[in-house]
């Protein structure tokens, strides 16, 4: 099995990779997160952006598993089949979908526990989507939580209306606005009818038994590796493990049959919310790569910080995931720079250090500054080796000197056919 993750705090243009590669494979599985991530792709040189569906939608040979650590919500879930369906008039793309019998369901009243958390002065702001993502993690530990196989069951119905009206009793005490009971339960019923019309399945079998017989499988991540909620920068991060090992837990697929784990990195920085940045920058030069480069929530359009590539963060999150092959990719948008600012390393303390965890440096630690000549071509839908200015060939050169692995693709725009093998 192969893995594909992002490497800084997610946008990195994972969606547009997964799409390329993703016709070589049989299963893609999506292995972490909700519907608080979203992939961006162009098809048929429409926008299409996916939300919990797996990036292999699109492919009639392509099985699509959702694994057992995505959490679904079923309206969420319904209203993208419904509308990829009409998008790409593919009624049949149902049959290509399997969910994981273990994955947990994301019940309505976790969107207002999402938001009495995020606007309670006395909690921490995260900055989360207010999907309901992180109640339903915290309430699958707790072991509160129904699954997508218990729909089945005969005693499903009584079972949601339990916690659905515990949680909304307790959420009322604590002054939350919530709509009615009944459609919040009715609502959520209807979706998980819908979600009996998919395959249903122990899909940690499925995909076993597809490795067995020599069939690829693609791990796909969402988010990245520095929201991690083990590894990231605690609290800011996402809900779920987000490294390439997250992948084997939440597929049920041994460590030992893991072969590819391609890293993607964009050729400048962005984070979307609250935590560490350490190269962030402000100003009218920030606005302007924000804009260059669309750096606005694709599902909230909330603006995303921005900053210079970040190496020590960038060799920690590769040490992290074992990446294989580094994937490069928004390098057009720093076109017409005359010098590209990279942070070479930090300095804490007096103390010079090329390789440290996000979690470990505080405000006081000063990027080291390494300049290397801009690529000063207008350069639209390049798509072969020798169409790279020396320039950016000289960056991508530093880059693998430092991170020590290949870059094996090189992505120059957000079309499909915008992409270079360089390995
Ligand atoms: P998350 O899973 O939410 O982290 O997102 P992602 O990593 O899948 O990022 P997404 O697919 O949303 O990509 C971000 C945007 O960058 C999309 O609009 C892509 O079309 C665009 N994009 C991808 N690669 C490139 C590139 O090389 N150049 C340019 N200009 N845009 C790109």
């Amino acid at each position: 099995m192969d893995i594909l993750i992002g490497l800084q705090w997610g946008d990195e243009g994972k969606g547009k990779i997964i799409d390329l590669i993703s016709r070589d494979y049989d299963i893609i599985a999506r292995f972490n997160g909700g519907a608080n991530a979203g992939h961006s792709i162009y098809h048929n040189d429409k926008r299409i952006t996916l939300k919990l569906l797996p990036s292999g939608i699109f492919y009639p040979h392509i099985k699509n598993i959702i694994g057992t650590g995505v959490v679904i919500d079923p309206l969420a879930f319904r209203a993208e089949v419904e509308q990829l369906q009409a998008a790409l008039s593919d009624a049949d793309l149902i049959h290509r979908i399997l969910l994981s019998a273990k994955a947990h369901l994301v019940l309505p009243t976790y969107k207002y526990w999402d938001m009495y958390f995020e606007e309670s002065p006395q909690y921490r702001t995260i900055g989360t989507t207010k999907n309901g993502i992180a109640p339903t993690y915290s309430n699958k530990i707790l072991r509160q939580n129904v699954r997508v196989g218990d729909i089945f069951s005969n005693n499903f119905e009584a079972e949601v209306l339990q916690i659905l009206t515990r949680q909304y009793l307790d959420l009322q005490a604590l002054g939350q606005d919530m709509p009615m009971m009944q459609e919040l339960y009715d609502d959520f019923l209807e979706a998980c009818n819908f979600l009996k019309k998919i395959q249903i399945a122990d899909t940690e079998i499925i995909i076993n038994e597809a490795l067995s017989n020599n069939k690829k499988v693609l791990a796909e991540g969402a988010q990245a590796t520095l929201l991690d909620i083990d590894h990231g920068s605690y609290p800011y991060v996402t809900s779920s493990n987000t490294i390439a090992s997250a992948a084997c837990v939440s597929l049920g697929v041994s460590p030992k049959l893991i072969d590819k784990i391609y890293g993607v990195t964009k050729a400048y920085c962005t984070r979307v919310g609250n935590g560490l940045f350490p190269t962030e920058i402000t100003g009218s030069l920030a606005d302007e790569l924000r804009e260059k480069g669309g750096e606005f929530g694709s599902n909230t359009k909330r603006p995303r910080r921005v900053g210079w590539l970040d190496l020590p963060a960038l060799k920690y999150a590769i040490m992290l995931n074992g990446v294989t092959d580094l994937v490069l990719t928004k390098a057009d948008i720093l076109s017409g720079m005359s010098e590209v600012p990279i942070c070479t390393a930090y300095e804490i303390n007096s103390e010079t250090r090329d390789l440290t965890a996000p979690t470990s440096v505080d405000d006081s630690a000063r990027p080291v500054w390494k300049f290397l000549d801009g690529w000063d071509i207008p350069f639209s839908k390049i798509n072969q080796q020798a169409q790279v200015p020396k320039e950016l060939k000289l960056f991508i050169s530093f880059l693998e000197e430092e991170l020590k692995i290949p870059v094996k693709y090189l992505s120059t725009g957000p079309q499909r056919e915008e992409l270079i093998i360089l390995g």
